[in-house]
């Protein structure tokens, strides 16, 4: 039974990570992971989500030297935008800092949230779609993250969440990452994850 009182030890040890902006951020993508996967019927465990979304942002606060350093030292596999925008590099280093201690699948989920990817798994979509729906987030309205939320599966709520992002991306004269148009297009087309 996922009980949240089973975390406090591990709340505490992110909050000492990181600001309280960003912790509070970490509380909200760990407790919409629990409500995707609730609302979604999916069979996973609801622990490893909530442990999910505390852990994905573990680097994100660290300076660009010290994530490419880590980057670096330990030989991580990137994707191209990562090695020119050293900030996506806290997904990898995450994942890469937590496999000590958690399973593959949480890894894996963390490795890609940033950009987002058709290998994330189960994990990585849910966590994907919690990272920008959590309630603390203000780029979307109140009003587009209900109508993403009504949709009848985690791969159209993502398809839509994408769809958003590449028409922000758009109005910047921006374009998006080599995995995330590979991903959108797999859900486009019908894939599961
Ligand atoms: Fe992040
Ligand atoms: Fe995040």
């Amino acid at each position: 039974m996922f009980s949240k009182t089973n975390f406090i030890a591990l709340e505490q040890e992110v909050r000492s990570r990181m600001s309280e902006r960003r912790y509070l951020h970490s509380l909200g993508t760990a407790q919409t992971c629990v409500n995707l996967a609730q609302q979604f019927n999916e069979d996973i465990s609801l622990d490893e989500c909530y442990e999910c979304g505390l852990l994905h942002d573990i680097a994100r606060e660290w300076p660009d030297a010290k994530l490419q350093g880590y980057s670096k030292e330990h030989q991580l596999v990137l994707e191209p935008e990562e090695k020119l925008i050293p900030m996506l590099l806290h997904g990898p280093v995450a994942a890469d800092i937590l496999k000590q201690r958690y399973s593959p699948s949480l890894c894996l989920a963390v490795r890609y949230h940033t950009l987002g990817s058709i290998y994330m798994g189960r994990m990585g979509l849910i966590l994907f779609i919690a990272d920008f729906l959590e309630p603390g987030r203000t780029h979307l309205s109140g009003d587009q993250r209900d109508s993403l939320l009504a949709k009848k599966s985690l791969e159209e709520v993502c398809s839509g969440l994408l769809d958003n992002q590449d028409a922000y991306f758009e109005s910047k004269g921006k374009s998006s990452a080599f995995t995330s148009v590979a991903l959108r297009k797999f859900l486009r087309e019908g894939g599961e994850l």
